[in-house]
């Protein structure tokens, strides 16, 4: 930001409109008119030279009441406000530029304020930084609603997250093998995501999508489900529609991840042997990718009703094996090293099943 220089704005200690802004009545009429815009001057010891109308409206107090007196005092509310304004003063002195920032006031019947103050220095005849303009427009309200937002959004989250948690319970309880393999796909998926330090959002939308993945198996037979032995060619096939099946009932939901098409996605592999559409790796979402991976390792390590549970090593080598073939090589190396390094094991995960302690770790 540009600053103002010795001619511009310069304001005299004795708390009076500089010699070339009185000749500027314009200017001084626009100072004092601004009945909405506080402009606040102080020295470099914040003791406040100049006050105008809008500064009185504003915060309460005539400009009688506060001149010479420290702003940081009378209208900064709690340390970290008093801390940035200073961090700002500090900043414009080192760099004789101007700055701006939000700061949290307080007016003299103690209501609580935010403004948004355009910070700027004023020099002496030698261009040595005496003092700052403050001018300030009042954002008390915009702060309210973005707040107010901020808690409506959590309310839906976790609306949403609750239906996700239901519709968690509903496929679980129809199909008791897969009891828990979301949950477990879930952990891992997100301990991967976090382990490449993805975003807050993308390790919350991966562990989300891994509890519900399957949702699509709610229109295969139970029976399939169940089935005591490997599926026959015909069977595998109303296997593979579960990914298409899962789109359907999310995509005309807007959620606040793209769960739909993570869902589609989350059989389909890297060189576009997957299903239901054959994908390559460039078109298939990191998400997705995350998601394959943990949900191989957790379904081969676990218990199916054709097989025992593989251990951890083989069901590792296997995703190792085809690493950079099927799946993501990144992906494949956080996984393993998660479980190497005893960052991650489904015994510690296993129990991890109250739902709203789920809900608390993601809002
Ligand atoms: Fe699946």
């Amino acid at each position: 930001m540009k600053s103002h220089k010795k001619d511009s704005n310069c304001i005299k200690k004795d708390g009076n409109i500089d010699q070339n802004m009185k000749k500027n009545k314009l200017l001084a009429n626009i100072l004092e008119s601004s009945s909405s815009v506080s402009i606040i001057s102080t020295d470099l010891n914040q003791n406040i030279l100049y006050w105008n109308t809008g500064a009185e409206n504003i915060f309460g107090y005539q400009a009688s009441d506060v001149i010479g007196k420290k702003k940081i005092q009378i209208i900064y509310d709690g340390q970290e406000s008093k801390k940035n304004a200073l961090k700002a003063k500090r900043q414009i002195i080192s760099t004789k530029e101007g700055t701006e920032c939000e700061l949290q006031q307080i007016s003299k019947s103690g209501k609580k304020l935010w403004s948004r103050m355009t910070l700027t220095p004023c020099f002496d005849e030698n261009e040595n930084v005496i003092g700052i303009l403050g001018i300030g427009i009042d954002i008390t309200q915009n702060k309210r609603s973005e707040q107010n937002l901020r808690e409506t959004m959590k309310k839906l989250k976790k609306t949403l997250t609750g239906m996700i948690y239901a519709t968690e319970l509903i496929i679980e309880t129809r199909d008791p093998y897969t009891a828990g393999h979301q949950r477990r796909v879930a952990m891992l998926a997100k301990a991967i995501a976090e382990n490449m330090n993805l975003t807050k959002q993308q390790v919350e939308c991966i562990y989300i999508v891994g509890m519900i993945h399957d949702i699509g198996k709610i229109s295969i037979p139970a029976e399939i489900l169940s089935m005591p032995r490997r599926l026959t060619s015909a069977e595998f096939n109303l296997i593979k529609n579960h990914p298409q099946s899962g789109y359907e009932i999310f995509k005309k939901i807007n959620f606040p991840w793209p769960i739909a098409d993570i869902v589609l996605q989350h059989h389909e592999r890297i060189n576009g042997t997957g299903y239901p559409n054959g994908l390559v790796g460039k078109d298939i979402m990191l998400e997705a990718k995350i998601l394959m991976v943990a949900d191989v390792v957790e379904a081969m390590a676990s218990h199916r009703p054709y097989r025992a549970a593989f251990s951890i090593t083989r069901a590792l080598g296997e995703v190792k094996q085809n690493s950079g073939i099927l799946y993501n090589p990144d992906i494949v190396d956080s996984c393993v090293e998660l479980f190497k390094k005893g960052k991650f094991s489904f015994d510690s995960n296993n129990s991890i099943s109250p739902l709203l302690k789920d809900i608390n770790v993601l809002l």
